[in-house]
C-alpha cells in the first residue's frame, strides 16, 4: 500500500483558504497547505471527497465518513492520519473515530446530522448510569463517536457540527422516544483528546460528552442552541481526569458546563470520579440553568475543579451543586475565582434535594459528601437573590468559603437575600451580608481566604504543536 494517498488536491486547494505555492520541486507534486495547532501532527492526509463525499446538504455521507475512518485507521501505527472536510454541507448519520486521527473541518464546512431517527444505531446505557437519561433502555449513538481510543483531534477553523435537533426536541417533548437522544460528540474510555476551534449547533441533547477519558483539551469552542431546547448542555466531562476547557462561548437550554460522574447506585459501583478539571475563560448564556453545574449525577465523585474567569449573562445561577440522598459520592476541593455575572436568579446555589433518580433501587443511606467549596472575587449585577444554599439534614455541606463578592441587586430583589440550611462555612467581604451559618471571618493576611490552588495541573503543561495539513498528488 502506498503511503501517499490519492487526493483531489485541486478541489482542496480551491477551498483550503490558505494556499501555498501551487507546485513544488518534484514534477507534478502539488501541495495545498493549512496550519493548525494540535497535540500531535499526522503523517497521512485524505479528504472526505476521496471517499465519495458530496457536500450538497442532501446526499447522505454516512458511508463516506465510515469508509474514510476505516481506511485511515490503518495508519494508526504509521504516523496517524488526518481527514479533511472541505467547505460544503455534509449530511451524515453517526460515524466512529479511530486512534492517532485528526478530523479537520474547513471554516465553511458544516457536518449536518441526519434527522432520520430510525436510522440511528442504539448502544447500551453507560455502566455508571445503568439507564439512559431520557428513557430506561439504550441510547442512540452520538453523531461523532469514539471509544477505546488514544490521540484524537477534532478541530478546524471554526467549522460547524449542526445536530439539527428540532425533530429530536419535538419527539422528546411528546414523550415519543424509545431511547435516550444522541449527543453531537461522545468520546468514551479514551486518552489524549483535543476538541478545538469548532462551532456546535442545535444538538439533540448534550453537545460534547467525554466520559471515562483522561487528558482532554477543549479550546475555542462555540456552542449554540435555543435557550428553551431540552437538555442541550454544552460540555459534560463525566468520570474524566485531567481536563482543560478554555476560551469557550456557550448559549444553551441547559447547563453550559455540567461536571458529572455517574448516577446513584450505578455511579457508586462504577466509582470513577471527575477530577483535575480546569475551566477558564468561559462565557455562558443560559436563562434556565447554570454556567457550571456540579452534578446532579456525581455518584463517582467530583474533586479538584478550578474555574477561573467565568462570565455569565442572563444565566439562572453561577456554579451550582446539585445532589441528593441516594447519590452517594462527593463534591470536594472546588475552587472558583473571578466571575463576572449579569442578570442572575441566584449567584450561589447548592441543592441537596435534587431527586431525579435512575430507578427506585437507590440506597437511601448513600449520602453525598460536599466539602471544601471555595468562591472568591465575584462581581454580580442585577441579581434577584444572592444565595440559596440547602444541604441535607443530618449530612451538612461543610467548608463553604466565600470571599470578596459584591452582588448588586435587581429592581425587585427578594427580601431575604440568603437562605441557608444544613451548610457550614465562612465568608469575608461579601455584600449583601450572608446568612448566620456562614459568618464573617477575619481574613488571614498570610494565607488569604478561599484561595485558588497555586500548583499547576499536568494538563496545563501540554503544549500544542504546529501542524500543517498538506495534500500531495503524485
Ligand atoms: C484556534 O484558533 C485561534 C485563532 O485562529 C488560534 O490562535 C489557535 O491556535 C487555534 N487553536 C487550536 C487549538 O487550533
Ligand atoms: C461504532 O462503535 C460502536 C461501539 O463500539 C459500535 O457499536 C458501532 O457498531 C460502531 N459503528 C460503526 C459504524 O462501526
Ligand atoms: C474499552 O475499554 C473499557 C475500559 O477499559 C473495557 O472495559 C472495554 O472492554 C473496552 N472495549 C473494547 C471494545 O475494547
Ligand atoms: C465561530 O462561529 C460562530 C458561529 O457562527 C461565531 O458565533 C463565533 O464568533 C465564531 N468564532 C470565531 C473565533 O470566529
Ligand atoms: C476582589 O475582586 C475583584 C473583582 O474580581 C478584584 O478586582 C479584586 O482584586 C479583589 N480583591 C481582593 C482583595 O482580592
Ligand atoms: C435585570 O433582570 C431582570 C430580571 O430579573 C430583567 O428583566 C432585566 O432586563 C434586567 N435588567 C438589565 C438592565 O439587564
Amino acid at each position: 500500500m502506498k503511503k501517499q494517498m490519492k487526493v483531489f488536491v485541486l478541489v482542496v486547494v480551491m477551498v483550503a483558504g490558505v494556499i501555498m505555492e501551487g507546485t513544488e520541486g518534484r514534477k507534478g507534486k502539488i501541495a495545498g497547505s493549512l496550519e493548525y495547532s494540535a497535540i500531535s501532527c499526522r503523517a497521512h492526509s485524505a479528504s472526505i471527497l476521496d471517499f465519495g463525499g458530496v457536500g450538497d446538504g442532501v446526499t447522505l455521507n454516512t458511508q463516506a465518513f465510515r469508509s474514510a475512518v476505516d481506511h485511515l485507521s490503518q495508519f494508526q501505527s504509521d504516523g496517524g492520519a488526518q481527514l479533511f472536510v472541505p467547505a460544503g454541507k455534509w449530511l451524515t448519520g453517526s460515524f466512529n473515530l479511530t486512534s492517532h486521527f485528526t478530523l479537520y473541518l474547513h471554516q465553511d464546512a458544516v457536518i449536518l446530522a441526519s434527522q432520520e431517527i430510525n436510522t440511528w444505531a442504539v448502544i447500551d446505557p453507560l455502566p455508571s448510569y445503568g439507564h439512559g437519561r431520557d428513557a430506561a433502555g439504550g441510547r442512540y449513538i452520538s453523531l461523532i463517536f469514539g471509544t477505546n481510543l488514544t490521540d484524537v483531534v477534532i478541530t478546524g477553523e471554526n467549522g460547524t457540527v449542526d445536530g439539527q435537533g428540532l425533530v429530536w426536541w419535538q419527539q422528546f417533548k411528546k414523550k415519543k422516544l424509545k431511547y435516550t437522544r444522541p449527543y453531537l460528540l461522545e468520546i468514551m474510555h479514551s486518552d489524549n483528546i483535543q476538541i478545538s476551534n469548532l462551532t456546535f449547533l442545535n444538538s439533540p441533547s448534550w453537545n460534547i460528552h467525554p466520559v471515562y477519558t483522561s487528558n482532554i483539551i477543549i479550546q475555542g469552542i462555540t456552542i449554540l442552541a435555543p435557550i428553551t431546547s431540552p437538555n442541550t448542555d454544552g460540555i459534560n466531562p463525566d468520570s474524566c481526569t485531567n481536563t482543560r476547557i478554555e476560551d469557550t462561548y456557550i448559549v444553551s437550554g441547559d447547563d453550559c458546563i455540567a461536571v458529572k460522574s455517574g448516577w446513584d447506585e450505578y455511579g457508586i459501583n462504577y466509582g470513577m470520579p471527575t477530577k483535575h478539571l480546569i475551566i477558564r475563560r468561559l462565557t455562558c448564556i443560559s436563562p434556565y440553568s447554570a454556567a457550571i453545574a456540579l452534578g446532579s449525577e456525581m455518584s463517582g465523585g467530583i474533586q479538584d475543579v478550578r474555574a477561573d474567569d467565568i462570565t455569565a449573562i442572563q444565566t439562572e445561577s453561577a456554579v451550582r451543586i446539585k445532589t441528593g440522598v441516594g447519590r452517594g459520592g462527593y463534591v470536594k476541593d472546588i475552587f472558583v475565582k473571578n466571575m463576572k455575572l449579569h442578570t442572575m436568579k441566584w449567584v450561589f446555589w447548592i441543592t441537596g434535594n435534587y431527586g431525579s433518580h435512575a430507578d427506585t433501587h437507590f440506597d437511601p443511606n448513600a449520602l453525598p459528601e460536599i466539602k471544601g467549596i471555595n468562591y472568591r472575587d465575584i462581581v454580580a449585577e442585577n441579581v434577584t437573590m444572592a444565595a440559596r444554599l440547602e444541604g441535607i439534614s443530618g449530612d451538612p455541606f461543610t467548608g463553604i468559603c466565600i470571599y470578596n463578592a459584591t452582588i448588586g441587586l435587581s429592581k425587585k430583589p427578594k427580601k431575604y437575600q440568603w437562605t441557608c440550611s444544613d451548610v457550614e462555612g465562612v465568608t469575608g467581604a461579601v455584600v449583601p451580608p450572608p446568612c448566620a451559618l456562614l459568618p464573617p471571618t477575619q481574613v488571614d493576611e498570610k494565607f488569604g481566604m478561599c484561595d485558588f490552588p497555586s500548583d499547576s495541573l499536568a494538563i496545563d503543561s501540554v503544549e500544542l504543536q504546529k501542524c500543517s495539513f498538506e495534500m500531495n498528488l503524485f
